[in-house]
């Protein structure tokens, strides 16, 4: 900066001068600060995320992907180089189409997808949009980067909700560096109330927050650890590089539903699914026969509350239609509209509408002569 001789003799300019600097200063030292921060706290998801593969993927064939905005991070250098990395893909910026090229299903008796995303559209895209079996249901899904309401968005989509473990790891939003690890409530939000009370806008994540990542401090939490809150760790930065690992973010979800409601569709097929037609739709012994027997079996071992819906009349298991849509009993599961679906079926790759369902182990048989 130049300022004239006259300007700068002047003793209110040289006070202004002076404070500008000041202001300067500040400024700078503030993004310095910044940039402390940002580097700190990818420091600590990087160690966040390379606690929670260490102790609960490893023995999971993995899938990484990232999206443009989070390549730089260093998370993504230290998941890559794990063993267990089966294939690596950057997610492309369309939405309908950038997920392509994952492999859905490695084998294996555990399958892990860790996504490091800043956009949330093309996974939203793929699990409301996509083919069935272009998702993974059973595996273990880490997605880092993504905002809460961004997480609950996709956890309610048709595959979301059906989906054992959609854990994300997200920054908290009071500025504070802070990371929590969240995990999603198989098939709703109504699974885990009165187990745990948290307030009712809180609908899909349980309060359990299993991480506590502090980067601006060493100061122990303020937070009130109840049970409801556990801390994983504190990380201030660059002594701590670890993380206390206590419980799982992937907990066991299907041996005890805790009562959530599975739709059961039906239509009437005897000896196996009997409708008492003069029995009111809401009254569940409307419905009897072999497969209903069966389904209420699984409900008491499961804990889960029985809903009936009918098939559309004479629709029955359902068709393909023109459009390409199908009808009854495979369109109501198709669109996530029932659960599970009842009537003597049997395996068939009739019109694709394997792909839409799968099915149980086989509890009876029949045979057909054709003549
Ligand atoms: C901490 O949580 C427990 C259980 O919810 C509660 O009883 C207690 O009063 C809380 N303590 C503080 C200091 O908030
Ligand atoms: C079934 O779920 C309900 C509702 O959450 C719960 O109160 C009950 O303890 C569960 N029953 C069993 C046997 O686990
Ligand atoms: C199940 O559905 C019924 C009727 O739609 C509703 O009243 C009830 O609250 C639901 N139960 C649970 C546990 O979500
Ligand atoms: C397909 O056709 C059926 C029957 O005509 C109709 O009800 C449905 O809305 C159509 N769906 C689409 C996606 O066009």
């Amino acid at each position: 900066m130049v300022l004239s001789e006259g300007v700068h003799s002047h003793p209110k300019c040289r006070r202004q001068v002076v404070s500008r600097l000041a202001l300067l200063l500040t400024v700078f030292q503030l993004l310095i600060a910044q940039s402390h921060i940002t580097q700190a706290s990818d420091a600590a998801l990087a160690t966040l995320v390379k606690s929670v593969v260490t102790h609960e993927l490893r023995d999971c064939l993995l899938v990484v992907m990232w999206d443009a905005a989070m390549k730089d991070s260093s998370v993504v250098a230290i998941v890559t180089a794990f063993p267990n990395v089966k294939q690596v893909v950057e997610v492309g910026a369309r939405a309908d189409s950038g997920l392509e090229g994952v492999v859905w299903n490695w084998g294996g008796l555990c399958r892990a997808y860790l996504l490091l995303l800043a956009d949330p559209a093309p996974l939203h895209h793929q699990a409301s949009k996509a083919p069935h079996d272009h998702w993974d249901y059973r595996g273990r899904w880490v997605i880092v980067g993504l905002k809460r309401d961004q997480l609950e968005a996709l956890s309610l989509t048709t595959k979301g909700r059906k989906t054992d473990h959609l854990v994300g790891v997200i920054k908290t939003e009071d500025d504070s560096g802070r990371y929590e690890v969240l995990h999603n409530l198989l098939y709703n939000d109504r699974i885990l109330e009165g187990v745990f009370s948290y307030p009712s806008n809180s609908v899909l994540y349980s309060t359990t927050i299993y991480s506590d990542v502090h980067i601006t401090d060493g100061s122990p939490s303020k937070k009130n650890n109840s049970l409801k809150h556990r801390v994983m760790g504190h990380y201030s930065p660059p002594h701590i590089t670890s993380v206390n690992y206590q419980g799982t973010v992937f907990p066991e979800k299907t041996r005890d539903f805790k009562g959530t409601n599975i739709s059961v569709v039906v239509f009437s097929i005897p000896p196996n699914v009997m409708v008492r037609s003069e029995v009111a739709k809401e009254q569940e012994d409307r419905y009897f026969g072999l497969d209903i027997q069966v389904v209420r079996a699984l409900a008491k071992l499961f804990n889960f509350t029985l809903q009936f819906i009918e098939a559309p009349p004479g629709e029955r298991w359902g068709r393909q239609l023109e459009n390409g849509t199908w009808n009854g009993m495979v369109g109501l599961l198709g669109r996530g509209e029932g659960d599970i679906g009842l009537g003597v079926l049997y395996i068939t790759s009739l019109g694709g509408r394997q792909k839409f369902q799968e099915y149980s182990a086989p509890y009876d048989n029949d045979v057909n002569i054709v003549e």
